[in-house]
């Protein structure tokens, strides 16, 4: 007899990778796979130097808990340099477990029960268990798509808000779509969170990997209204491809900043104590550079271009728009899978406004992409 789980449970849903890796495993053949958000590149070598040196020198105790000194003040320091913000390493910064604690805790700080978060149609489907754990409610914001590219339309902000809304969760550069907001953009969406006094949840977890001359903006520089209501969420993963490091961190006013403190100490007390050192010399070092990235854009545009593929201004993945096919886009993922043996991610898992697109990720590079991008140019010309 098994023990009945919590009711909670029900809340909680597997991410899309995990149930379509399910579906891979499944299968018992090889595949291709071009879906995962996993960079191929490795950990710079100074980084994992650093880790070793502090593992060597004993650094294996309980870490700060808000994060060691050090690495927040790496922090502040990176914050101050690359984005323009001031922010007090001793009060408003928390070192979490990559960019899902920080995530979890800024939901478990802000929400009360009821509470609705608007979250951007498509989106991060990692976000929407989340925001349901903490006692809230995902109110999607449909975006469109104009010249080629994911908006979010104030007007399509203006009709989700309600009086039960606390906050708007964005992610720019945005995944699954590509788009990097502009300034411009992000005025109007900072101005929209202020007029209705909500607060502002930002992920720029992909700031670094920006394209063409974009160029990412934190929100939170905007002005000091929007750095007053914004929490921005960071992590090493992606820029310095640390994915299995766990290393990120949040940036906010000192009060919200001691809400998720206490939450974080109720349920993980943070990175490892010799990671958070390598983590630091992370920050203080050079920044690596996106230009294979740039080179696997390039050949993923270059091979479905002519198939519906859409320019990332940032991020590592690309949406190709199958709207033309008028078939849904779980059927076209399931028939590559199936007939071409290459694993991409159907834009409806996203939501309904990622319907008629597929995700296709250049994370990893190689021959792998090569091939993958042969076997989805080879399904996509059967449709
Ligand atoms: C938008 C976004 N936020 C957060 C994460 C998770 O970040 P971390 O691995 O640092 O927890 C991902 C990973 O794919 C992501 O795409």
């Amino acid at each position: 007899m098994s023990l009945p789980v919590s009711g909670r449970l029900d809340l909680l849903r597997p991410t899309a990778v995990n149930s379509i890796l399910a579906e891979v495993k499944s299968l018992h053949e090889p595949v291709v796979s071009l879906m995962r958000g996993e960079p191929d590149l490795k950990t710079p070598l100074h980084i994992v130097e650093a880790a070793q040196k502090a593992l060597a020198g004993g650094r294996t105790g309980y870490p700060d808990n808000r994060g060691e000194i050090r690495l927040r003040e790496a922090v502040a320091g990176k914050l101050a340099r690359q984005n323009g913000l001031r922010y007090d390493p001793g009060t408003e910064v928390l070192v979490t477990p990559g960019a899902t604690f920080g995530i979890h805790a800024a939901l478990m700080a802000l929400l009360n029960p009821g509470d609705e978060v608007l979250v951007p149609d498509p989106v991060y489907d990692a976000y929407l268990s989340p925001i349901r754990l903490a006692g809230g409610q995902p109110v999607p914001v449909p975006s469109s798509i104009v010249a080629g590219r994911f908006v979010l339309p104030l007007d399509a902000l203006e009709a989700a808000v309600s009086q039960r809304t606390k906050a708007l969760l964005l992610n720019t550069p945005w995944n699954p779509t590509g788009t990097v907001f502009s300034k411009t953009e992000l005025a109007a969406i900072a101005d929209f969170c202020c007029r209705h006094g909500i607060a502002l949840i930002s992920d720029e977890i992909y700031e670094a990997i920006v394209y063409d001359g974009f160029e990412h903006v934190s929100p939170a520089a905007l002005s000091d209204e929007v750095r007053q209501r914004t929490i921005l969420i960071n992590a090493l993963s992606k820029t310095y491809a640390m994915t299995g490091w766990r290393a990120g961190y949040v940036a906010a006013p000192a009060p919200l900043i001691q809400a998720m403190f206490l939450v974080l100490q109720q349920s993980s007390r943070g990175p490892a104590t010799f990671v958070q050192d390598a983590a630091a010399v992370a920050l203080d070092g050079p920044r690596p550079g996106i230009e294979e990235y740039s080179r696997r854009r390039d050949l993923v545009l270059r091979e479905l271009g002519p198939y519906g593929a859409m320019a990332p201004e940032g991020g590592f993945f690309a949406m190709v728009d199958v709207r033309r096919s008028g078939i849904p886009s779980d059927e076209i993922r399931r028939r590559l899978l199936h007939e071409q043996r290459v694993v991409v991610i159907h834009g409806a898992a996203y939501g309904p406004g990622g319907e008629g697109t597929l995700r296709v990720s250049f994370a990893a590079g190689g021959d792998a992409l090569q091939e993958g991008l042969r076997r989805v140019r080879a399904g996509l010309a059967t449709l």
